[in-house]
């Protein structure tokens, strides 16, 4: 009866701060669902737009060197060969990677997919379509699905193994004849007056061999020895994931993913294919076991296998006990810091990362693909790099809706849900789930930002803001007493401690005044203009 009540208020000052909210926003977020929607309908331009961009006269040998053909670099090399662009790629290892990141795509890194004319790469690897998460806690659950009525039925989570989708990925890549796609090392920028020129790599004979472009796309993953020169990288290292693959088992419903909040850390679990499922074990950095040595088996045998549930038990411990199955994977944090340079540019993890748990970094790897491509669309002549990058300066203020919503929610969820001995997280714990539970506006929008559907720092405001009236008053009814007023006030303490920092990392102005942001649009350059301008610059 009290959560109904708590409902029922919550539900109204929500509306009242939603109204707001919605007045200042609805006309942006019906022109981008309508967006999503075309983009749903896959009816794309046939024969793309090599045609658009007309002139490849201009478009000298190799306009473009792409480090790195992870699902960033390749997506990018796709896209802007496509465009009838000359693309040379340059991966370390061309083999498929085996690893366990990237390994489920979430329904708005399924649309960006489609957008990019790459949704074909998820087919014929097994990959299980993903429909949502269950959410467990002290045997309490709650569903939450993914908003995907609007759309058409392929549309929806995927869940595959990684090194599969990055070599349908490079496949589609091959196939275009104006990208080159080879395998070598990238070992350094070349860099003249500060502009970069091209890379300088070892191909596979150990040959020391260099290569020049107007533009260099450096996207060579979250381990980059590149990005030095070209961002501020600050990363931060809160947990790991350990790994491992169930098989002779399933997961309680079908097509939804599983996160148990146990202590001291979540556990996910997604199928990667028909018959398997990844099950990933959040370790707080500070206590992590070693692998090498039989700690990390000993720790989940005692510590978390009694948490998962009783169907998987015995999966589990089979998994654990068979040799080499057990990864381990650091979880970086780095918020996007570019360091602006002529001639070069930073995308993927390379340039950002956020936590994995909400499984988002691919689709703020291909919805910044997109950006960029279109971005580059105008342009004929990418030979004048000061001018190209000024006006890519854009690109950072523009992947800001997609990218913030997606690592803030990360980020501060990976926190929530790593219950410490501290209480008043405790009850954030119980308040967001409680939230899920509402249902309708609250768990759909909740859930339309987890899945990359709403890519907007205004509604993750709002449901900040709506959950932390729905928590305060649960904790506050059915009668306010001092110590309930205590607890909520640390309740509201808590979770801005934990938001705020990131909100502030990911740039305020960036976020929610984009428009206050000089290089928030930058028209493309055109040759005879640009002289015009910078001669009026000398003169000014
Ligand atoms: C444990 C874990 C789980 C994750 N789970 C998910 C998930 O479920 N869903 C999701 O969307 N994201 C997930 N992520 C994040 C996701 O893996 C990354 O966001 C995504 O792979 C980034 O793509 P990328 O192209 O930037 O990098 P990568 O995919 O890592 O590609 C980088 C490429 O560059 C190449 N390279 C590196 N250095 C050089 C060099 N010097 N010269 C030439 N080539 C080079 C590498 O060989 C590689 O092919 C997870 C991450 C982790 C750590
Ligand atoms: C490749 O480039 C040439 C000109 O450089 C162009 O005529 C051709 O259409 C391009 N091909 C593709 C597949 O984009
Ligand atoms: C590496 O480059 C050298 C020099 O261009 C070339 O002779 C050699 O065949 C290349 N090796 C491979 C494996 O491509």
């Amino acid at each position: 009866m009290a959560e109904q009540y708590i409902v029922g208020v919550g539900a109204v000052i929500a509306s009242l701060l939603g109204f707001l909210f919605l007045y200042c926003n609805s006309l942006k977020r019906f022109r981008g669902l309508r967006k999503l929607k075309r983009a749903a309908s896959m009816e794309f331009p046939k024969g793309n737009s090599v045609k658009k961009t007309g002139n490849s006269e201009g478009v000298g040998t190799r306009d473009i060197i792409i480090v790195g053909a992870g699902v960033a670099g390749a997506a990018l090399a796709y896209s802007l060969g496509k465009d009838g662009r000359r693309v040379r790629v340059i991966e370390r290892d061309l083999n498929a990677p085996n690893r366990m990141a990237g390994e489920s795509l979430i329904p708005g890194g399924y649309l960006k997919l489609i957008e990019l004319g790459l949704e074909d790469c998820v087919d014929e690897i097994d990959a299980q379509r993903l429909l949502g998460y269950t959410l467990y806690k002290d045997g309490k659950k709650a569903h939450v699905s993914f908003p995907l009525e609007k759309f058409q039925s392929h549309v929806a989570g995927r869940t595959f193994h990684n090194g599969r989708f990055v070599q349908r990925l490079r496949k589609k890549v091959a196939s275009l004849h104006n990208v080159s796609l080879e395998q070598g090392t990238v070992t350094s920028l070349i860099e003249e007056n500060g502009i970069v020129k091209g890379v300088q790599y070892k191909n596979e004979s150990d040959q020391v061999l260099t290569a020049y472009a107007s533009l260099t796309v450096v996207c060579d993953g979250c381990f980059s020895n590149l990005r030095r020169s070209l961002c501020y990288p600050k990363v931060d290292i809160p947990s790991y994931f350990v790994g491992f693959i169930l098989t002779n088992c399933n997961l309680p419903t079908k097509n939804y993913g599983a996160i148990i909040l146990a202590h001291p850390s979540p556990i996910v679990f997604s199928p990667i294919s028909s018959t398997e499922i990844r099950c990933m074990v959040n370790v707080p950095s500070e206590k992590v076991p070693s692998v090498s040595n039989g700690e990390m088996a000993c720790y989940l045998k005692t510590q978390v296998a009694p948490q998962v549930l009783p169907e998987l038990y015995d999966s589990f411990i089979s998994a654990i006990e068979k040799k080499g199955n057990i990864r381990i994977a650091p979880n970086k944090i780095m918020a996007a810091a570019p360091h602006l340079t002529p001639g070069a540019l930073l995308i993927g993890d390379a340039l950002n990362m956020r936590h994995a748990i909400t499984g988002g970094g691919m689709t703020v790897a291909l919805a910044d693909v997109v950006i960029l491509r279109d971005l580059l669309r105008p342009l004929h002549d990418l030979s004048d790099a000061s001018t190209i990058s000024k006006y890519l300066e854009s690109f950072y203020t523009l992947r800001k809706p997609m990218s913030s919503t997606i690592n803030i929610l990360a980020n501060v969820l990976q926190k929530v849900f790593s219950a410490s001995s501290n209480p008043a997280m405790e009850n954030l714990q119980h308040t967001f789930l409680g939230y899920l539970r509402l249902g309708g506006m609250f768990s759909y929008g909740a859930s339309a930002m987890l899945c990359g559907l709403c890519p907007s720092p205004l509604s993750l405001a709002f449901h900040f803001f709506s959950i932390a009236i729905y928590g305060v008053g649960r904790l506050l009814l059915p009668f306010p007493s001092p110590k309930r007023l205590w607890d909520g006030a640390k309740l509201l303490w808590v979770a801005s401690s934990i938001l705020l920092p990131y909100i502030y990392s990911e740039g305020i102005r960036q976020m929610f005044f984009p428009l206050t942001v000089p290089a928030y649009y930058r028209t493309p350059p055109k040759k005879g203009a640009l002289l015009v301008q910078s001669m009026l610059k000398v003169n000014l």
